[in-house]
């Protein structure tokens, strides 16, 4: 074994502790205030993240969960104003028997309900038609 290599570090390890080899200097060697920096900047534990909603595995009822989640959750998932919220079976049996079309064109013109009033597209003229008629599908998809 050729042992050259480890001459300078031997030699220089008595001074230079820790330079040859050791990736960090002994905790000996730390400042308590590094230490305590350290801890500091540590990330905090990610709080436990309620479990996402998958994404339905039908396209049609996922690209209406995009719609819904970005155009109608903020009345429909609050049940702001009356707004049905997907999920609540009560609220939503007295409606599905229209059918979706009937509730897709009612929620593109905009209409007046019993409730509240839900406007046309929710309130996004950008919004296609079909777009519209997938949110539709999804909520009433999660309802039945
Ligand atoms: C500003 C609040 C608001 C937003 C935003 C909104 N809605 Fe509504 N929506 C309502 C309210 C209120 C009702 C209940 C009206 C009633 O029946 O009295 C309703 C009812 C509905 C119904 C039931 C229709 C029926 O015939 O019973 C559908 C379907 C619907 N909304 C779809 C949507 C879709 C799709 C979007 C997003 C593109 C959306 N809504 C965004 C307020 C809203």
């Amino acid at each position: 074994m050729n042992m050259k290599p480890f001459l300078p570090c031997l030699t220089l390890g008595l001074v230079f502790l820790g330079a040859c080899g050791l990736e960090k200097p002994p905790a000996s060697l730390k400042f308590p205030e590094e230490k305590k920096e350290a801890a500091a900047s540590a990330p905090a534990a990610p709080a436990a993240a309620p479990a996402a909603e998958k994404a339905p595995a039908d396209p049609k009822l996922a690209a209406g969960k995009a719609v819904y989640d970005t155009n109608c959750a903020a009345c429909h998932e609050a049940g702001m104003m009356g707004a049905p919220k997907p999920g609540d079976k009560a609220a939503w049996s007295a409606r599905i028997p229209q059918g979706v079309e009937t509730m897709s064109k009612k929620s593109i013109t905009g209409f007046q309900g019993k409730v509240g009033a839900m406007p046309p597209k929710g309130g996004n003229a950008s919004l296609t038609d079909e777009a519209i008629g997938n949110a539709v599908a999804f909520m009433v998809d999660k309802s039945k």
